[in-house]
């Protein structure tokens, strides 16, 4: 015999099942101990009032809980307007779900400063930088995440200027970190950079989650996320729309670059959405100069997107891409499914015309493509070229109008299996049918697991 649940069972259950959609916790690599609202610390969530002290005040404050346990500073419902401000070890900015930190555009509320030193000059201008909006230094353990609210760059006013060359320093980016280990962004909406979204430098253990970043797709440099002379990156389920490259690997410009000699390594891309109509979903470069190694990429999309898991590179920038894997990709609307670009010349004066890049040792696999203007433009150099390419399993489609000539190889060597249309000269098909190599192990960084940590409650 059935008999019908007591009324206060039933009620404690539809009471956890609220509790449980409303989600008491969140994952992070780190919890922490103590937390305060910005509020405490005298916040204004009007979109008016400039927050950039109560920020600093905040995060000073909140410095001292470093060595106990750490803290979380939260930022509720509300618009926060604030300038630039710096992060510090151990901590966490939580942000609600009505969250939004808006960038200033009071030019006064920008520290500059210095070049970073494996670019040598300002990549708008030669002069100094913008501060970024979030910023970090030589800092471990530090969490921007929270229940999806958003920072927005109000990059307007940053895109007008540089458009008409009235800036005379490097436009800022939302979040940047430096010299700095066990960072994680996870779960927040970032919109309109003034310049790229997400840029950790110098660093290592880096993971970027559930990130959503937007900006209109004619908007001037917004990289969304660009590691640069980092290792073990871990990027997973963001999606990303806008006006240049969904993710730019990187490690340093030309001479600077071989100088400085740190190079990006260890990079795992999974589940990535990408729409960027005249950029790549994920390039390599063009600042490639202290090296790029080892970078998996697996289960990606682009839609609407001009390339794929672009290289670009040049005589000058010396340095190296090898050890690039790609598997699983679902391709609409591509202009170049694959494309590596040996003339990709934007160079810093006085670099070295005879640092020649080593292009070695890039694998392709499973991949459907539709609405394709041509299916690869393939370009060494001729005293250097590209080797050990290798492209297995691709469906392409081509558009209505595509290009006569399919695929366009010069100084390149390789190989393809079971490619359609069928490749050039320079990629001869493999027999017996192969599958390009994918890495049977696991980076240490894809098996680091994320703790739940509860979520912070009634803050205000
Ligand atoms: C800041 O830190 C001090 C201790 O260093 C503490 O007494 C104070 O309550 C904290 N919070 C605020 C909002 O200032
Ligand atoms: C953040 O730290 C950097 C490096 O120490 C410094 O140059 C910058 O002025 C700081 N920014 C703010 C807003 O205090
Ligand atoms: C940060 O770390 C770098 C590299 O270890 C070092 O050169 C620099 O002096 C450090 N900066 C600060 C402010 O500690
Ligand atoms: C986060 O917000 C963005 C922008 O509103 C939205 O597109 C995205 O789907 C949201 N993500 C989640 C997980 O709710
Ligand atoms: C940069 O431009 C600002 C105003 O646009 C001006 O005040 C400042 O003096 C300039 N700095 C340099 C180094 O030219
Ligand atoms: C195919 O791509 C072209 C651009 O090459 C675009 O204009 C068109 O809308 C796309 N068609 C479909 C069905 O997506
Ligand atoms: C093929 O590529 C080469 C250089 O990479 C270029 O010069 C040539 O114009 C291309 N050919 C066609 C037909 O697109």
């Amino acid at each position: 015999m059935i008999m019908p649940l007591p009324w206060f069972l039933a009620l404690l259950l539809l009471l956890s099942s609220l509790l449980s959609a409303r989600g008491e916790s969140y994952a992070a690599i780190s919890c922490r101990k103590h937390t305060a609202s910005l509020v405490d610390f005298g916040g204004v969530g009007d979109g008016k009032t400039s927050n950039t002290e109560v920020f600093k005040r905040a995060v000073a404050n909140l410095s001292g809980h470093a060595e106990d346990g750490g803290a979380q500073l939260v930022v509720p419902a509300g618009k926060w307007l604030t300038g630039s401000f710096n992060l510090t070890s151990h901590f966490t900015l939580y942000l609600e779900k009505d969250a939004t930190i808006l960038a200033s555009q009071d030019e006064s509320e920008w520290p500059h400063v210095a070049i970073l030193p494996s670019y040598g000059i300002g990549r708008d201008a030669p002069g100094g930088r913008f501060g970024s909006l979030i910023f970090g230094t030589n800092l471990t353990d530090v969490v921007i995440t929270g229940n999806n609210g958003t920072i927005d760059g109000q990059g307007t006013y940053w895109w007008d200027k540089f458009k008409k060359e009235e800036l005379n320093l490097t436009r800022p980016y939302i979040i940047e970190f430096m010299y700095s280990d066990q960072v994680q962004i996870a779960h927040v909406t970032l919109v309109d950079s003034p310049s790229w979204f997400v840029h950790p430098i110098y660093s290592s253990n880096i993971f970027v989650q559930g990130v959503t970043i937007l900006a209109p797709v004619n908007s001037p440099n917004t990289d969304g996320i660009n590691p640069d002379s980092c290792t073990n990156v871990r990027i997973e389920d963001c999606y990303i729309v806008s006006g240049d490259d969904c993710i730019a690997i990187k490690s340093g410009w030309d001479q600077y670059g071989i100088k400085f000699g740190m190079p990006t390594k260890h990079v795992s891309i999974r589940r990535l959405t990408c729409i960027s109509p005249d950029s790549a979903a994920i390039a390599l470069g063009s600042e490639m100069s202290g090296g790029i190694q080892d970078v998996r990429v697996e289960t990606t999309s682009a839609i609407n997107t001009e390339s794929v898991v672009r290289i670009k590179t040049a005589p000058g920038r010396g340095g190296y891409v090898k050890d690039i894997f790609v598997k699983g990709l679902l391709l609409k609307t591509i202009k170049y499914v694959f494309w590596i670009t040996s003339n990709y010349n934007s160079h810093p004066p006085g670099y070295d015309p005879n640092a020649l890049p080593v292009i070695q040792g890039i694998n392709y696999r499973d991949v459907v493509a539709e609405n394709v203007t041509q299916s690869a433009r393939l370009e060494g150099i001729k005293e250097d070229p590209f080797t050990g390419i290798c492209i297995s399993n691709v469906d392409i489609r081509l558009s209505e109008k595509p290009k006569e000539l399919q695929w366009n190889c010069t100084d390149i060597a390789g190989v393809t299996s079971n490619v359609t249309p069928e490749a050039c000269d320079l990629l001869p098909e493999k027999k017996p049918a192969i599958d390009c190599p994918f890495p049977t192990d696991r980076l240490p960084i894809e098996d680091v697991e994320m703790k739940l940590c509860p979520v912070p409650q009634n803050v205000r």
